[in-house]
C-alpha cells in the first residue's frame, strides 16, 4: 500500500494503522447547518487517508504525499503550519475535551479533487480523529469524532463552519445519504440510488474558487445569527412562521432567512420523496435550492449560475451550487443518456465565455471514514 510504505520511508518502520475519510457532496440543505438545520450530504469516492502510530514524547511529526516539505516537527499543536492546521487542530480539540492523546507520527495521502468544494479538510480531519480515536481507545462515537473534527476548524484552523462536512465524513454509508438534523446531531442514513431510475448525479467542478469565499461565509453566518437575535430564537431552526418573521424583518437579513427556512422545508421534501421512490422529482427541489441560494442568499457567482443554467438546458432534471459558494461544485441530477449533452452543453457554455473548461465527476454515495488496515 502506498501510503504504508511512504510510510516507512519517511519514519523507519510500517504504521500501526491506516484510516480513510472522504470528502462530501452536499445533494440539499445548504447553510443550514450553523442555523440547526436540516442537511442532506452524501460521501464521495475520494478522500482522504491517514497512516499513524502513536509516540511515547508527545511530539507529532506531520508530512504529506501531495506537500513537497519535510515532516513538521511539532512539539505543540500550535507549532503547525498550513495544511498541517487541520490535522494537528484534531490533536488540539481532542486534548483540549480531556482525552489523553499523546503524540503520533503520520503520513497523509489524499485525492479529493483540489478546490472543488468537496471538503477535503473535512476528510483530512476525519481520518485523524478516527485514527487516534482507535489508536487510543478513546470509544468516542462517529458523531463526537465529527464534533472534535469541527471544533479543530472552528477554533483551530480558524474556519466558522458547520458540522456538516465532518458529519458527513465521518457517519455516511455506501449508496445512501445522510440526513442529519444539525440542532439535535442526530443523524441518519437514507437509501439515494438514482440509477435504479436511470439517473446520475454529476458533479461539475468550475474550478474557480473567489477570493471573497471565507469572508462572505463568516458574513452570511453573522447576518444569521443577528437576524435570530432579532427574532428572539436561538437559532432561525426555531422559525415556525415564516409570513410572521418576515414581516419583522428587513433587507439582507430578511432574505437570509427565507433562504433558511424554505431550505430547510426542501431538505424535508426531498427525503420525503426518496422514501416515496420518487426519485425523479428531485431536480425541481434542485433547482428550487440554486434560485434561492442565487437570488436569496447570494452566495452563487456567475460561474455556478452557467453551470446550473447550461446542465439543465442540456438535459439535467435539475442542478445546484453544492457547499459554501463563490465557486466549487454544481451537483445535477442527469438521465443516463443525456450525460454527453448536458456535458456537452457546460463545456460549451463556458467556452463561449473563454472560461476554463469545467470538470465533471461522477458523484456516486459512498462509504464514510473507516481503517483500512
Ligand atoms: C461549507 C461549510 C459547511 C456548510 C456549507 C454550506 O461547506 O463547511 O459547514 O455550512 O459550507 O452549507
Amino acid at each position: 500500500m502506498r501510503l504504508a510504505d511512504a510510510f516507512r520511508d519517511a519514519y523507519g518502520a510500517a504504521p500501526d494503522g491506516v484510516w480513510h475519510a472522504p470528502g462530501r457532496v452536499n445533494l440539499i440543505g445548504e447553510h443550514t447547518d450553523y442555523n440547526g438545520g436540516l442537511v442532506l450530504p452524501f460521501a464521495v469516492p475520494w478522500g482522504v487517508g491517514a497512516a499513524v502510530s502513536p509516540r511515547g514524547d508527545g511530539v507529532i511529526r506531520l508530512m504529506s504525499l501531495q506537500v513537497e516539505e519535510e515532516a513538521q516537527v511539532l512539539d505543540t499543536p500550535e507549532a503547525a503550519r498550513g495544511w498541517a492546521r487541520y490535522a494537528a487542530g484534531v490533536f488540539w480539540a481532542l486534548r483540549e475535551a480531556g482525552h489523553a492523546v499523546g503524540g503520533a507520527d503520520v503520513v497523509i495521502d489524499g485525492d479529493v479533487p483540489r478546490g472543488a468544494g468537496l471538503s477535503s479538510s473535512a476528510a483530512l480531519e476525519m481520518s485523524v480523529a478516527l485514527a487516534l480515536n482507535d489508536l487510543h481507545g478513546l470509544g468516542l462515537s462517529r458523531m463526537d469524532l465529527a464534533v472534535a473534527a469541527r471544533r479543530a476548524e472552528n477554533d483551530f484552523a480558524g474556519m466558522p463552519c458547520g458540522i456538516m462536512d465532518q458529519a458527513a465524513s465521518s457517519l455516511c454509508e455506501e449508496g445512501r445519504a445522510l440526513f442529519l438534523d444539525c440542532r439535535a446531531l442526530a443523524g441518519r442514513t437514507i437509501p439515494l440510488d438514482v440509477a435504479a431510475h436511470g439517473l446520475s448525479l454529476l458533479i461539475i467542478d468550475t474550478g474557480v474558487r473567489h477570493e471573497l469565499a471565507d469572508g462572505r461565509y463568516a458574513e452570511r453566518r453573522a447576518e444569521c445569527e443577528s437576524a435570530a437575535r432579532r427574532l428572539g430564537v436561538e437559532s432561525l431552526r426555531d422559525v415556525t412562521d415564516l409570513a410572521g418573521a418576515l414581516g419583522r424583518l428587513s433587507g439582507a437579513e430578511r432574505d437570509r432567512v427565507q433562504h433558511v427556512v424554505t431550505e430547510n422545508h426542501r431538505v424535508e421534501a426531498t427525503v420525503g420523496l426518496l422514501r416515496a421512490g420518487a426519485v425523479d422529482q428531485l431536480g425541481a427541489m434542485l433547482n428550487a435550492s440554486h434560485l434561492s441560494l442565487r437570488d436569496q442568499y447570494r452566495v452563487s457567482c456567475p460561474e455556478l449560475d452557467v453551470a446550473v443554467e447550461s446542465a439543465v438546458r442540456g438535459g439535467a432534471r435539475g442542478a445546484r451550487m453544492t457547499g459554501g459558494g463563490f465557486g466549487g461544485s454544481v451537483v445535477a441530477l442527469v438521465p443516463e443518456e443525456r450525460l454527453p449533452s448536458v456535458r456537452e452543453s457546460v463545456a460549451g457554455a463556458y467556452a463561449s465565455r473563454g472560461w476554463a473548461a469545467p470538470r465533471f465527476l461522477p458523484a456516486v454515495p459512498s462509504a464514510g471514514a473507516r481503517r483500512l488496515a
